[in-house]
């Protein structure tokens, strides 16, 4: 095994809990530190949690100590109930940890963002991730890759409706969809948790985009 560790921002959603159990059946971290607003179970002892406010990771400045921190944090503007709300989430608190990332000088900092994300764009979710890109990417940071899923499939409690549906079809739809239409597939949260994965397991300098078909090719090629 070797001597590494990471911190994972995100471990409860659909990504970051995919994330969390490979990282603990593979050898890579000693140590995964997960930073949550409420307790988890957790399945490995190499898991270690910190129940703490997002509002305040300045406090939790020392957790920055480890070699690649992993951010999968997200929200919907429905459940944050406001753009401001949203973005604190998307944006604020993603940026808070690339900055701590930066002055703990770590190896790698891994982002999940979303296809389409573009400062430029016009609608204000994918703005938000390409601002969220842009902000990390001037960072300086030793690593950066930003993965941008299509959309996402998996067992997740909560109702919605474009996941579901997507759940339903996408065996019909994906293999429809060739060629640069490859993107537009939809991916699985685990897809992309093992693409974060095996990517840190590779460290390179630099900042990299990683496309939905891009990590589905990367996986299929690893199993
Ligand atoms: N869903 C899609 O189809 C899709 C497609 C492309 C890209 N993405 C992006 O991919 C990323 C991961 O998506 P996902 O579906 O895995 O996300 P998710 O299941 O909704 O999980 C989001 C994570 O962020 C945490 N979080 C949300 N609000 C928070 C707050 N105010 N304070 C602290 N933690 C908070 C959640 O914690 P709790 O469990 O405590 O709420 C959870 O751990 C997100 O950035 C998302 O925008 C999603």
């Amino acid at each position: 095994m070797e001597n590494k560790t990471a911190l994972v921002l995100g471990a409860s959603g659909l990504v970051g809990a995919a994330l969390v159990e490979i990282l603990a059946t593979r050898d890579y971290y000693q140590q995964i530190h997960l930073l949550v607003r409420r307790p988890l179970q957790l399945a490995s002892g190499r898991c270690i949690q910190h129940v703490i406010d997002m509002d305040e990771l300045q406090r939790y400045n020392h957790l920055f100590e480890v070699n690649d921190v992993f951010c999968c944090l997200g929200t919907t503007i429905k459940k944050a109930k406001s753009r401001e709300a949203f973005r604190r989430v998307d944006y604020e608190y993603p940026v808070e940890a690339g900055q701590l990332a930066a002055q703990h000088h770590v190896d790698g900092y891994y982002i999940v963002t979303a296809m389409g994300a573009s400062s430029r764009s016009s609608i204000f979710y994918s703005r938000v991730k390409g601002e969220v890109e842009d902000k990390l990417a001037s960072l300086q940071l030793r690593s950066l890759h930003i993965f941008r899923p299509s959309l996402l499939t998996g067992n997740r409690e909560e109702y919605r409706f474009g996941e579901r549906v997507a759940e339903k079809i996408s065996p019909f739809l994906n293999p429809l969809l060739v060629g640069p239409l490859k993107n537009y597939r939809s991916i699985k949260a685990s897809t992309v948790a093992l693409s974060m994965a095996l990517t840190a397991e590779k460290p390179v300098k630099g900042t990299y985009v990683h496309l939905s078909h891009q990590m589905a090719d990367q996986v299929a090629r690893h199993s």
